[in-house]
């Protein structure tokens, strides 16, 4: 598997803010946000073209657009945060959701909300989670793009797990991955240390 952690003086600062305990709601989905922007152009810096002609008020010349405009796919509730931000980059994004929530107890992915095209095989599609801990919450998004035919996955995430990415490594599925920060592994309660909390009560509160 493919893994890119980006490496920018910016996206370094924004971290900072998310995992700034002190950081409050509105200023956590500010900094989502506009991190969210930096791993999603690191995601495209080869995405394939379509050129054609594009006449400036002087001449023409050669314009550019994405050949093929990913499907963008927020695993809620955290992803949510991430979907503006991919879709204002990326205009001719279509968005499919999933819901999965994590059972406290066990720490097992619960799925409760899946709304995806039923045909993926010529779409490349980006997943946007946050937070990628032990892997069980993607690799269940993972396994349902790849059963609509999906071939072309990347995954957003803003902080990964070593404990995450070997389970995405090891699932064998169509998968890169593009985050922010590999950190030191999970705690007792399959929290990312150091992390920055629950990236869902962080941008909405407690539930
Ligand atoms: N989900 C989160 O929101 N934070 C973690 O540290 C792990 C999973």
């Amino acid at each position: 598997m493919r893994t890119e952690t980006v490496e920018h003086p910016l996206a370094a600062a924004l971290l900072t803010t998310l995992r700034d305990a002190r950081t409050d709601n509105p200023s956590f989905r500010t900094a989502l946000r506009d991190l969210t922007g930096i791993l999603v152009y690191e995601a495209l810096r080869d995405a394939p073209l379509h050129r054609f002609e594009v006449r400036t008020p002087v001449a023409n010349t050669e314009g550019a657009r994405l050949a093929a405009p990913p499907l963008l796919v927020p695993v809620l509730r955290a992803g949510l945060g991430m979907v503006e931000a991919a879709a204002e980059l990326i205009p001719d994004a279509r968005v499919g959701f999933v819901g999965i929530a994590r059972d406290e107890s066990t720490h097992q992915p619960v799925p409760y909300l899946e709304s995806l095209p039923a045909d993926l095989s010529d779409m490349p599609v980006f997943v946007l989670d946050p937070m990628l801990a032990t892997g069980g919450s993607m690799r269940h998004t993972l396994e349902l793009l790849a059963a609509r035919g999906a071939t072309d996955i990347t995954a957003i995430c803003v902080v990964a797990a070593p404990e995450g990415v070997a389970a995405l490594a090891d699932s064998g599925l169509p998968v890169r991955l593009i985050t922010a920060t590999i950190d030191q592994g999970l705690n007792a309660d399959a929290y990312i240390v150091p992390g920055l909390g629950d990236a869902g009560d962080r941008q909405f509160g407690p539930r």
